[in-house]
């Protein structure tokens, strides 16, 4: 999977970020893990085998898709990953009935706000939201934004602004770990 990303310019998550995340799994031990950007399947099949546990994943793009529906059968993974095909802005009732111990965010960069806030309603109390790419290639934290392009510089102020966002909101403990490229952990209390 890691070559088929590498050749199609895939984004999937990096080995530090995963090595990371896998231990707060295992220590965490989550029955219900819930994952908004899914792409080929890489990290929803890493999820699963390091803690036993079920992974709803959603994703929007038909090709990425298709390749996770093959790479989650090759896996013979198809039961305890659930696959969703949709834009998780417009399909956050179908999750209605469901709670998850943790919400792995890794979707478009410019909505993290929005998957926050319509999505840790169905978050368990001490669940955690965990979210990929908060340092951006390092282009987060930066003195001066200026010398970015225009639409790079609105992503990365809005990765900036719900950065702040995390770490005063009064539900959640948050964390950001200069790992991978960034991975925020924010503690429901
Ligand atoms: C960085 S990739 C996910 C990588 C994957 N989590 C991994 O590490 O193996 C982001 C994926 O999110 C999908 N995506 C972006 N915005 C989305 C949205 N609003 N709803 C569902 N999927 C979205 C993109 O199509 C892309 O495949």
């Amino acid at each position: 999977m890691k070559e088929y990303a590498n050749k199609y310019k895939v984004p999937i998550i990096k080995d530090e970020g995963l090595i990371f995340i896998r231990d707060l799994l295992k220590i965490k031990r989550p029955l219900k893990i819930l994952e908004i950007g899914t792409a080929i399947g890489y990290s929803a099949i890493q999820f699963q085998n390091s803690c036993d546990c079920e992974v709803y994943t959603i994703e929007r793009d038909e090709t990425m898709y298709n390749e996770a529906v093959k790479n989650i059968k090759l896996a013979n993974l198809s039961d305890k990953i659930h696959l969703v095909f949709g834009d998780a802005l417009d399909i956050v009732e179908d999750f209605k009935d469901m709670k998850f111990d943790v919400i792995f965010i890794d979707a478009a960069k410019a909505q993290y706000l929005k998957f926050f806030v319509l999505y840790t309603k169905y978050l368990n109390d001490n669940g955690l939201v965990i979210c990929d790419n908060m340092l951006f290639h390092g282009l987060v934290l930066q003195d001066n934004y200026d010398e970015l392009s225009k639409s790079l510089r609105g992503l990365v102020k809005k990765l900036d602004a719900f950065r702040e966002f995390l770490l005063v909101h009064s539900e959640y403990d948050t964390t950001i770990y200069d790992i991978g490229d960034g991975i925020s952990v924010s503690v429901k209390k």
